[in-house]
């Protein structure tokens, strides 16, 4: 299938677009740059464009049969912060982007959806019918444009899944490409450039929250696992699967201090880290049921956390040495 790559030149859609050229796909990656690196993008067709930008748009679905769409605005402390961006990117330039897919043949559509779209989970693991009830306006807007889909698929014959990540993690086995956001907010990339001494200590938000060990916990998915469910996800929607939204995690709650002893384990590196206060919007807890997945999709994270570390370990040593 031809596929339109919306933030493809970004962490997680550049990875899927390896995914996609993997099995088979043709891919236009179409990106703003605003947050996406063209480097990313290397070897493959790149439109400079923003979503919002109807004409260009629909120039750029041309032929496509599904568009996949990552780009938007994805920090959630930001989104506390300043939630205009948010709901400026991730909801209005949106809407436009939605207008003109309507206005092309084109029905089919993966998004990149997210596990801030449950708020502070009631029970756990967070299944696909646990109550959505956002804490940021990343999530707000996140659930919002889920709802949108579900309009367009009753109203206007669209067919979508959106794929709840939980939290990306890793970078491909052979080191070409990985997690590289600016200003870096993710933990495993500032984790380990605490190791290295190229940004300060780690700040650890929480150290006594109502969990085992204090700290809090998270689902990390390895980045082609997601990629290799958005391959699967495009297959289900040729071959006719109707509209859904499903969770991608790995079903394992990792807590910030054993992701940073393993890390530590793995590498013999020391990471100087402090606590400080729990950040607004942030839950303790969110670890997925990626049973729904398995189901429909037939798909499953092989990649442990082992292996998340490892591969973000060879791609941030890399990165690091070329700044
Ligand atoms: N990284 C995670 O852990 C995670 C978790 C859940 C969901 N997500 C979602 O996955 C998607 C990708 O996240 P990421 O971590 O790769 O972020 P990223 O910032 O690396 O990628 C986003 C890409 O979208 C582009 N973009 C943003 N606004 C645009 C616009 N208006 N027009 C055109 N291009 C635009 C950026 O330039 C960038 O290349 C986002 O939708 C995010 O909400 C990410």
């Amino acid at each position: 299938m031809r596929v339109l790559v919306t933030g493809g030149s970004g962490y997680v859609g550049s990875h899927a677009v390896r995914e996609l050229v993997r099995g088979g796909h043709d891919v236009v990656i179409y990106d703003n740059l605003s947050t996406g690196h063209r480097f990313l993008s290397d070897g493959y067709p790149l439109i400079e464009g923003d979503i919002a930008d109807g004409d260009r748009l629909r120039e750029a679905l041309q032929g496509m049969d599904a568009v996949m769409h990552f780009a938007a605005s994805a920090y959630v402390g930001e989104s506390v912060a300043n939630p205009r961006k948010y709901f400026h990117n991730n909801v209005e330039s949106a809407l436009k982007m939605m207008d003109a897919v309507l206005e092309t043949p084109v029905r089919r559509m993966i998004f990149s959806s997210t596990c801030a779209t449950y708020g502070t989970p009631r029970q756990l693991p967070i299944t696909e019918d646990s109550p959505k009830d956002p804490i940021n306006p990343y999530g707000a807007t996140k659930l919002f444009f889920e709802r949108v889909l579900a309009a367009y698929s009753a109203s206007a014959g669209l067919q979508f899944v959106a794929l709840r990540y939980f939290n990306a993690a890793g970078a491909i086995a052979d080191g070409s490409i990985g997690e590289l956001h600016t200003p870096e907010t993710h933990i495993i990339p500032l984790m380990m450039k605490a190791a290295l001494g190229s940004a300060p200590p780690l700040s650890v938000f929480g150290g006594d929250l109502e969990t085992p060990d204090g700290s809090c916990i998270r689902d990390y998915i390895h980045v082609s696992d997601l990629g290799a469910a958005h391959v699967k996800a495009l297959e289900y929607l040729a071959n006719g699967g109707p509209s859904i939204s499903m969770n991608l995690g790995t079903g394992r709650g990792v807590s910030i201090r054993e992701l940073i002893s393993t890390f530590e384990r793995l590498t013999g590196r020391t990471v100087p880290h402090s606590y400080a206060p729990p950040r607004a919007g942030d839950p303790p807890v969110l670890y997925a049921d990626a049973s729904l997945a398995e189901r429909v999709l037939g798909w499953k994270a092989t990649r442990d956390l082992e292996t998340i570390l490892a591969s973000a370990w060879k791609w941030q040593q890399k990165i690091e040495s070329q700044m």
